[in-house]
C-alpha cells in the first residue's frame, strides 16, 4: 500500500507516519510537508534511511507542488494532515495562511486524487468545527457545523469541500473529526507542551479566563489508531467523531502537570481569555466505536506521563524548535496579555 500523507512533518501527522510504518511492513509513505514553522524535520530523523518513507519538501496550496507529487506516484490513499493548526495565530495573525493551506491545498489535494484516480481520500479534521456546546451533551457527527474562530471555519470549509468532492464527483473520502491531541513533538504553543516547557523553566503559565473550559484530551497515538481504522474500514462519504472521551477543564490539566513535575501553583497566571472561546467541547465517539471497532487505548493520566517524560528526554528538540522565531511569537502572543478580570 502507497500512501500520501501531507503534513507529516507536524506533530500528529508524523506520530501517524511513525506508527504505519512500524505496524506495517508493506506499506510505503511518501511524506509531503512544506515545512512550516510547525514542521520539522528533526521530528522524523530515527526514519532517515528508511526505505519506505520517502520526505517531499512542498506546499499542498500549490498546484505544481502537488501536480509533481501525485504524478510521480501511484497512490492507495491520500492523508490529508497539512493545515495551519492553531487557534490564537489565526486570531492574532492573520487568516490568510489559513485559507491557503486548509482551504485551496484541501481543494488541490481533492482534484488531484480525483484526477488521478486515487481510491481513498481521508480528510484529517476537528471537533471545533461544531463550535461550542453548552453545559450539557456532546458533539455527535450530526451535530451543526457552527465554528467560532477563523481556524476552525478554515476546517470547516475544507470539510464542505470533501463532502461536495464525494457528492458530486464520487470521490471515495471520509472525514475524521478528533479532539483535543496531546503526546510527543507536539509543538509549544499548544496548551499542553507550553505547559510543561514553562514548568520546567519555572516560568508563569498562561491559563486563558478562569481555566474552566472543558476539552477532551487524546493521546496522539489513539488519534493516529483511528485515522488507521477510518483508512481502512471507513465508509464513504461519512464523518468519525474521535475521542479520548476525557473532558476536564483545562486549570485541572495545569495543576496536574504541576503536580507530576512537582512544581507549585503559584506558578499559575490567570490571563486575558482568548476572544471567542468556545466554552466547552466534548465527544460522542460511539460511531466509529460501534462500526469500527476503535477505542482508545491510553488513559489520561498514562499519556500524560508518557508526555511529560518524552519532554523530558528530548530538551534539545524542545529547545530548537523554541528559539528564533518563537519567542517572538510567544513575546507577542503573551507579552502584552493582561491579568484575567476578576
Ligand atoms: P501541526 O501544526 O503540528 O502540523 C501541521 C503540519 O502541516 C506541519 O508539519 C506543517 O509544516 C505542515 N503544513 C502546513 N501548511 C502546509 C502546506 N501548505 N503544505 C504542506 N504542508 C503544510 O498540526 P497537528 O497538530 O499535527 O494537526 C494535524 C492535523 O490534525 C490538522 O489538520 C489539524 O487541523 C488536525 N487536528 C489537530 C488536533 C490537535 O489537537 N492538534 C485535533 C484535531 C484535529
Ligand atoms: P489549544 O492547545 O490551543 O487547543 P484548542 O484551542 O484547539 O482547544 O488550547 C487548549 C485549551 O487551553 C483552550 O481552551 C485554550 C487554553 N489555553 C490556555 O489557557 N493557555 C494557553 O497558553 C493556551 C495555548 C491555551
Amino acid at each position: 500500500m502507497k500512501i500520501l500523507v501531507t503534513g507529516g512533518a507536524g506533530f500528529i501527522g508524523g506520530n501517524f507516519v511513525r506508527l504505519m510504518l512500524s505496524e506495517y511492513a508493506d506499506i510505503e509513505i511518501i511524506n509531503l510537508d512544506a515545512l512550516t514553522y510547525a514542521g520539522n524535520l528533526e521530528s522524523l530523523s530515527d526514519l532517515e534511511g528508511n526505505p519506505r518513507h520517502t520526505f517531499i519538501r512542498g506546499d499542498i496550496a500549490s498546484m505544481e507542488d502537488v501536480e509533481k507529487v501525485f504524478s510521480g506516484h501511484a497512490f492507495d490513499a491520500v492523508i490529508n494532515f497539512a493545515a495551519e493548526s492553531h487557534v490564537d495565530r489565526s486570531l492574532h495573525m492573520g487568516v490568510s495562511h489559513f485559507i491557503e493551506t486548509n482551504i485551496k491545498g484541501t481543494q488541490l489535494l481533492l482534484d488531484a486524487a480525483r484526477q488521478h484516480g486515487v481510491p481513498r481520500f481521508v480528510q484529517i479534521s476537528t471537533d471545533e468545527v461544531y463550535g461550542s456546546l453548552g453545559p450539557q451533551g456532546r458533539f455527535s457527527e450530526s451535530s451543526p457545523v457552527a465554528p467560532n474562530n477563523p481556524y476552525a471555519a478554515t476546517k470547516a470549509g475544507a470539510d464542505f469541500l470533501v463532502r461536495a468532492a464525494c457528492r458530486s464527483h464520487k470521490l471515495d473520502a471520509v472525514i475524521t473529526r478528533c479532539s483535543n491531541n496531546y503526546g510527543p513533538f507536539q509543538f509549544p504553543e499548544k496548551m499542553i507542551p507550553l505547559m510543561i516547557s514553562n514548568i520546567l523553566e519555572d516560568k508563569p503559565l498562561p491559563v486563558y479566563g478562569d481555566g474552566m473550559q472543558v476539552r477532551d484530551w487524546i493521546y496522539v497515538e489513539d488519534h493516529c489508531r483511528a485515522v488507521d481504522a477510518v483508512l481502512r474500514r471507513g465508509k464513504t462519504g461519512e464523518v468519525y467523531n474521535i475521542g479520548g472521551l476525557y473532558d476536564v477543564p483545562n486549570i485541572e490539566v495545569v495543576k496536574l502537570l504541576l503536580k507530576l513535575l512537582e512544581k507549585p501553583e503559584s506558578l499559575i497566571r490567570y490571563v486575558e481569555d482568548r476572544p471567542g472561546h468556545d466554552r466547552r467541547y466534548a465527544m460522542d465517539a460511539e460511531k466509529i466505536q460501534k462500526e469500527l471497532g476503535w477505542k482508545p487505548r491510553v488513559k489520561f493520566e498514562e499519556g500524560i506521563r508518557k508526555t511529560i517524560d518524552w519532554y523530558l528526554a528530548n530538551r534539545e528538540w524542545l529547545s530548537h524548535v523554541r528559539s528564533g522565531n518563537y519567542m517572538a511569537y510567544y513575546d507577542r502572543m503573551y507579552g502584552k496579555r493582561k491579568a484575567a478580570a476578576g
